[in-house]
């Protein structure tokens, strides 16, 4: 048996792994899917049969991330890490994988969306894949993770200071103030409010946590029409939109947006409060 920093879903006691489930001392055990993910999703802790992001939400993704648009945020990404190479990391609404594909060190990608984490084990082989509710109980012990990364997720502020290490980092990504701003103006979606999306963010992990560093990317690309399409198509801020409108802005064969994002890098305020010992 080797035992790994998973805890059990149902009763919090260590989950060890075996060749093709892992398993708690209290019997209960979860298979380890073909695609070699871990569904730790128990039924109740789920609002819809299939919750979070869809298939066709994280195809139009994953084609996104594929044609580059993002990747300077990803560089980003990889340079907050790059000091902690041995670092154990979780990415917490993970999506398709493909930031903590980039990154390197023992991880963990947490997604509610089991397509999106199918999506992900598919693709990156070396790295922990589960389905979980990461707005619940984490499925991680007190105090076992180097880094947290949350990108345009949900966040749960509390279950990051449980399971960070003292001198753990947070890192979220969040939409800069004109990020999108001309997708957002012809969809009529939004176009004003991301101007505080930072220090809300920041605003909502104190005061367990601390900002220690906050970097903007802004840069402009040339989107062609596929593009268009899927980055439409995987921000939820367009859901809503008229079809009308979306339909209108299909038709066209290329379209210079604004990519506006910020990286939050946060500190524990007072690890003593979660590390009684
Ligand atoms: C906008 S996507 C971002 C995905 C990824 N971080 C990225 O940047 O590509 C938001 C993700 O959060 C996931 N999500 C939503 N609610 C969640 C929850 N309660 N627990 C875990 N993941 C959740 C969705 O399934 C989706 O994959
Ligand atoms: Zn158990």
């Amino acid at each position: 048996m080797n035992p790994s920093l998973l805890i059990c879903p149902v009763c919090s006691e260590p989950l060890a792994a075996h060749v093709k489930s892992y398993t708690c001392s209290n019997g209960h055990s979860f298979d380890t899917a073909k695609e070699g993910y871990l569904n730790l999703l128990l039924s109740h802790q789920r609002k819809s049969k299939n919750p979070g992001d869809d298939k066709a939400m994280i195809l139009a993704r994953r084609r996104f991330f594929d044609s580059g648009a993002f990747e300077p945020i990803t560089k980003a990404i990889q340079h907050a890490t790059s000091h902690l190479p041995h670092s154990t990391i979780l990415d917490c609404g993970c999506g398709e994988g493909h930031f903590l594909g980039a990154l390197s060190g023992t991880r963990f990608g947490v997604d509610v969306s089991k397509e999106a984490i199918r999506c992900a084990a598919k693709r990156y082989k070396d790295v922990t894949w589960i389905v979980a509710n990461g707005m619940r109980d984490l499925p991680f012990t007190d105090h076992s993770l180097d880094v947290i990364l949350s990108v345009l997720a949900p966040r749960n502020v509390e279950e990051f200071a449980r399971t960070l290490k003292a001198d753990g980092q947070l890192i979220l990504g969040v939409p800069g103030p004109n990020h999108l701003i001309e997708l957002r103006t012809l969809l009529t979606a939004n176009a004003s409010d991301f101007e505080e999306k930072a220090d809300e963010a920041a605003e909502k992990c104190a005061p367990l946590f601390k900002e220690k560093n906050r970097e903007a990317l802004n840069y402009e690309v040339l989107l062609n029409k596929a593009q268009i399409t899927d980055l439409i198509q995987m921000t939820p801020i367009f859901w809503n939109s008229s079809p009308e409108a979306k339909e209108e802005v299909q038709q066209l064969n290329e379209l210079s947006v604004t990519i506006s994002f910020v990286l939050l890098t946060l500190k524990q305020s007072d690890p003593t409060l979660h590390n009684p010992e």
